[in-house]
């Protein structure tokens, strides 16, 4: 299935069609794809060039860390997320490397480097589904994470399927169009609050 955005302005088709399927085909992901979605993360942007991302990846063919990484996620997105093709959590380096101090760009810098794996997945007949709901005791208790870093979010990687492979009322989600807010809202010019003039 396809979700694009309907938009009101020309945006790239990577962007356009890049969406947060929850029915995955239940397949894997070769080795090859995985180390393409991960060199686009690589190449992300960052503050300092410090590149504080780290991410942890279970293809569905290893069968042990693809249920280690599972378990790692809230029951809810378990539910959907056993379908996956890839499972990764990515971390932050919450301190600067060079000096220690606190790297408060570092969660930014991670989500851009997700969004560049999202668009990937797109670019490769794939879809890469965030997620907030993970559980970061049980994360704590099955890696040994390394001073400062910090889990920050679950990401779901996989061909999509048929809605009617989920259970409702995911299935019914899963074919609801997708929604923004109106740029006037977000979008502002002089002051802050004060929409777009053009
Ligand atoms: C940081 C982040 C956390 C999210 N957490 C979850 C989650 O825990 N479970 C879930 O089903 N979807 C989650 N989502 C998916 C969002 O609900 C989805 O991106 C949003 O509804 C917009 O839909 P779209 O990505 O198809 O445009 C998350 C997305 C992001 C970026």
């Amino acid at each position: 299935m396809e979700k694009p955005a309907p938009g009101n302005a020309p945006i790239h088709s990577l962007i356009q069609y890049r969406w947060s399927p929850r029915a995955f085909k239940p397949q894997s992901m070769s080795p090859e794809q995985v180390r393409t979605l991960l060199e686009a993360a690589r190449w992300a942007a960052s503050a300092f060039n410090e590149q504080p991302w780290c991410f942890l990846v279970a293809r569905r063919d290893q069968p042990e860390a693809f249920a280690a990484l599972l378990a790692c996620l809230v029951p809810a997105n378990q539910k959907w997320a056993q379908n996956a093709g890839l499972l990764i959590l990515s971390f932050a380096h919450t301190t600067f490397t060079r000096n220690g101090k606190p790297n408060i760009h570092a969660f930014h810098d991670v989500g851009l480097a997700a969004g560049q794996l999202a668009l990937q997945a797109t670019a490769l007949g794939l879809q890469a589904h965030m997620m907030a709901g993970i559980d970061r005791e049980h994360i704590a208790a099955t890696y040994t994470l390394p001073a400062d870093h910090e889990a920050v979010a679950g990401i779901a990687v996989g061909v999509p399927d048929d809605p009617g492979s989920l259970e409702e009322p995911l299935a019914e989600r899963e074919r609801a169009p997708r929604e923004r807010n109106a740029l006037e809202t977000f979008c502002f010019q002089d002051e802050f609050g004060k929409g777009l003039a053009f």
